[in-house]
């Protein structure tokens, strides 16, 4: 790796600016705090700091230079990132080599790979006719079956096995794929007579399927691969790296229930659209949305089910913060029949004029409830102040008010004042105070080494006190790390948070552990003392576990010449941590 490029294009950059792009940040004393897009959080616990050009999060302890939060952000690899800070600062990084890391599941990628050239190839060939003809009544065509990669399993049923034994791949790797399946009667495809939509994950990789019946069997309508060690429905959502450009670019996201919503509003323009995979809403998928757009638009299915997919739907996205637009379709339909008989316009009209998260509350909170008699209204006002109570927009609850006044004829300061009453009572939706974790018991010697390494980032003089003086940190994470920044040191001449976090990317795991270290807020200004007294809590560390591990071992010795020989070492090292005390006070 080019360092020098990497750490100009780093120098290039502010994080504070890369960082706003992607999350609000606040300024509050010496850092500038944001919600943390790696953990599902609703409250500022991450701090960017200008002055270290590094990110950390307390509640989680995601840490990292502007080239980690961009990989982390958008799921690219490292390369992916410095091409889009490089083209940020203006620094080309064609010349770069980076060495890929071995991926462990590249197997299972492998045979995405390959099944769905077969999957695909078998659409166009005889015995995808009918297959094709279905699409076609559906007003798929040919390019969206190109761009959504639209494929066919034919109903032999162990044509995609063969190909992968054939290719080379292990039993257990096929059945790790979730596309074949053993029986008694040996290895067969999961997959056989249905039109095959692949499923992406973040990064656009095929990391599934959902087969659809086409030809009028009594089957299930779509069968989806299993959870894998590449797919994870709850964490994925459909077209997310597609739609994400668009999403970003108008700042607005769609979400629908079904895929072939997405596909059909795809075939009329509508791109910033991704559907949960038949799952229910979870967290992760609210971090993804967040990453794609602030203004969050759900076009569920028209009917009940999707009447109350949206309600929970939203009842989630407020938790965090979000609140959502309501598109509602009528007859029942979903967006994509919706669109097959009423047109794209009409769709477009709908879409650009959503409704409120409290008119579709109280659209709901009015149904089956007859405002004329005194017990419905006084539930129908309170169910209303629930769920203002949630709102975290005051003007959409002004207008709520106010509308809920002239339903229910009750004056709109008396409103106000009982659900103020209410709000002040009431614990509210959320806190903004940032959860710092406490360093939980942990021992006077990780501390020392933590303690060690906190200021070893700070200052080159206590890395060279380390080099000088500790031979051995007891704690293997914090050996590695401090083995690292020792060598960062060596190397470049200077230590600079920012760029050793670049160097310490090719190590697995340092980062956290980082993290943790900073996390610690520890004040900035140290004394030789201090570090000294940190290295010598473990160098005791080291000396006495030496010590017990001997005395374990005289004690199962039975020659005694041996024992009094571990006597002799025990007493030496007991000897030696007497004077380590003293040398070093
Ligand atoms: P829908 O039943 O609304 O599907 O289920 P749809 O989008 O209208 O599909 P078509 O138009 O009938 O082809 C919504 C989502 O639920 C999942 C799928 O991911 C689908 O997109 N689902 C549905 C299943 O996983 N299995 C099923 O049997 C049905
Ligand atoms: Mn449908």
């Amino acid at each position: 790796m080019n360092t020098e490029i990497v750490d100009n294009i780093r120098k290039a950059v502010d994080i504070v600016d890369i960082i706003s792009r992607y999350v609000s940040l606040v300024p509050k004393g010496k850092n500038y705090w944001g919600v943390c897009p790696f953990h599902d959080d609703h409250s500022p616990s991450m701090s960017v700091s200008k002055e270290k050009q590094i990110y950390t999060c307390f509640s989680c302890g995601a840490s990292g230079n502007v080239f980690n939060f961009i990989e982390d952000f958008e799921n690219v690899s490292f390369r992916e990132a410095l091409k889009i800070l490089g083209d940020i600062a203006g620094i080309p990084v064609d010349g770069i080599k980076i060495k890929n890391n071995n991926n462990i599941n590249k197997n299972l990628y492998d045979i995405y790979d390959i099944s769905i050239k077969f999957y695909t190839n078998n659409l166009n060939t005889n015995y995808g006719i009918k297959a094709r003809e279905y699409l076609k009544n559906r007003g798929i065509d040919d390019q969206l079956i190109k761009t959504f990669q639209i494929g066919l399993s034919l109903p032999k049923r162990d044509m995609l096995t063969r190909l992968l034994v054939k290719k080379g791949f292990s039993n257990k790797d096929m059945v790790d794929s979730g596309l074949i399946i053993k029986s008694d009667y040996g290895y067969s495809d999961i997959y056989h007579n249905r039109i095959i939509f692949p499923l992406c994950d973040v990064s656009g990789n095929i990391v599934g399927y959902s087969g659809r019946i086409y030809n009028g069997e009594d089957e299930s309508k779509y069968i989806n691969t299993k959870e894998t060690a590449i797919f994870k429905k709850g964490e994925l959502l459909y077209n997310y790296h597609r739609a994400k450009e668009e999403c970003r670019k108008t700042n607005t996201v769609i979400i629908t229930e079904g895929f072939m919503d997405v596909i059909r509003c795809h075939s009329v323009g509508i791109l910033n659209v991704v559907a949960t995979m038949g799952t229910a809403f979870t967290k992760k998928h609210i971090m993804l949305i967040r990453k794609l757009a602030k203004n969050v638009i759900l076009m569920f299915d028209g009917d009940s089910a999707g009447a109350k997919a949206t309600e929970s739907c939203s009842n989630l996205l407020m938790e965090y913060n979000i609140t959502p637009k309501i598109v509602r379709l009528e007859e029942n339909l979903d967006p994509d029949e919706y669109v097959l008989k009423y047109g794209k316009e009409q769709l477009i009209q709908k879409l650009e004029n959503p409704i409120n998260i409290m008119d579709f509350k109280l659209m709901n909170l009015k149904n089956n409830r007859d405002l004329n008699n005194s017990t419905d209204k006084a539930n129908y006002v309170k169910d209303v102040f629930t769920e203002l109570k949630k709102i975290d927009d005051d003007i959409l609850r002004e207008v709520s008010l106010n509308k809920l006044s002239e339903d229910v004829g009750l004056n709109i300061e008396f409103l106000k004042e009982k659900l103020d009453y209410k709000k002040n009572n009431q614990t509210t939706y959320q806190t903004i105070k940032p959860i710092i974790k406490q360093e939980k018991n942990k021992s006077k010697y990780d501390k020392a080494q933590m303690y060690l390494i906190y200021y070893m980032l700070k200052s080159d003089k206590v890395i060279k006190m380390y080099d000088e003086k500790v031979t051995y940190m007891p704690n293997e994470k914090y050996r590695r790390l401090a083995t690292y920044i020792s060598c960062f040191y060596k190397d470049k001449g200077y230590i600079y948070i920012a760029d050793l976090m670049t160097y310490l990317s090719q190590f697995e795991g340092t980062k956290e552990i980082i993290g943790e270290i900073l996390n610690l807020n520890l004040k900035d200004d140290y004394t030789i003392s201090e570090i000294n007294d940190y290295i010598y809590t473990i160098k005791e560390y080291s000396l006495r576990d030496e010590i017990k591990r001997l005395k374990k071992e005289q004690e199962k010795e039975i020659e005694s010449f041996k024992k009094a020989e571990i006597g002799m070492k025990i007493l030496e090292l007991k000897k030696m941590e007497q004077e380590e005390r003293y040398y070093d006070k």
